[in-house]
């Protein structure tokens, strides 16, 4: 998992640095796709239920499962990027919303409003906590700032599958479902807007959009529960080892 993980950590953070006005949304799967050939390793996501891409790709209205394509990305978006690695039989998934240039107030506050409340959710990644301890934190962080949470996708359990139980809603009241335990590996990803949680999925069958058109921002990362405490298996280590 932590293979897997360093993997999708250093190709979403590289990606970060390729966002630019401009940038045609399929550049980016493009090189997500040959950076993971390149360090030994599968784009998960290729051929999931169908999908047709390596990288999801998510616009302003566009919550998550956004195809790349030609669009090009302008001053003023927010852009979403979701990756998933299969390395060595074991999963890593992880999301990061970026800023086009120059964004609004809203949509910087969205940015960081999003990854603000995973890591309130990951205070509560503890053995013996309640799975929906996190689900609260999450939520009671979002609509504090004024934000709603997505209702209609959810974080889950990782590991030898990309989608494994339990399911982690981002919304929900403390002290319910099943008790934390070490060893346990989680992707948790809040999804929020700056209006309401509807969603609608466009025409290609994957697009989730707000139905009222607000924009969405989304953080994920795959976690561990451990002996010394919580790891984050996705973040960015930096120096890379072979
Ligand atoms: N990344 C999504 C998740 O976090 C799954 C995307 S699978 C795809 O669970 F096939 F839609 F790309
Ligand atoms: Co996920």
């Amino acid at each position: 998992m932590r293979e897997s993980g360093r993997r999708v950590g250093l190709i979403l953070a590289e990606l970060r640095e390729m966002i630019k006005p401009g940038l045609e949304t399929r550049q980016l799967d493009c090189y997500a796709e040959k950076r993971i050939l390149e360090l030994g390793g599968v784009p998960a996501f290729k051929g999931y239920n169908g999908y047709p891409a390596s990288l999801c790709v998510s616009i302003n209205e566009e919550i998550v499962h956004g195809i790349p394509s030609g669009r090009r990305l302008k001053e003023g978006d927010l852009v979403s990027l979701d990756f998933g690695v299969i390395y060595g039989g074991f999963y890593g998934d992880a999301a990061i919303t970026v800023p086009v240039g120059e964004v609004s107030e809203e949509a910087r506050r969205l940015i960081e409003v999003a990854e603000r409340s995973f890591y309130q959710g990951l205070e509560y990644l503890k053995e013996g906590n309640h799975l929906s301890d996190i689900s609260a934190a999450i939520q009671t962080e979002v609509e504090k700032a004024g934000f709603s949470v997505i209702r209609d996708f959810v974080g889950h359990g990782i590991g030898r599958e990309l989608h494994e139980g339990p399911q982690i809603p981002n919304f929900g009241l403390p002290g319910h479902g099943p008790k934390l335990k070490k060893g346990m590996t989680l992707a948790i990803e809040p999804m929020i807007t700056s209006g309401h949680y509807e969603v609608a999925i466009l025409s290609d069958n994957w697009t989730a959009v707000t139905r009222d058109h607000s924009l969405a921002a989304h953080f994920e990362h795959s976690v561990a529960i451990t002996e010394s405490g919580v790891e984050i298996l996705t973040a960015n280590d930096k120096k890379w080892r072979p």
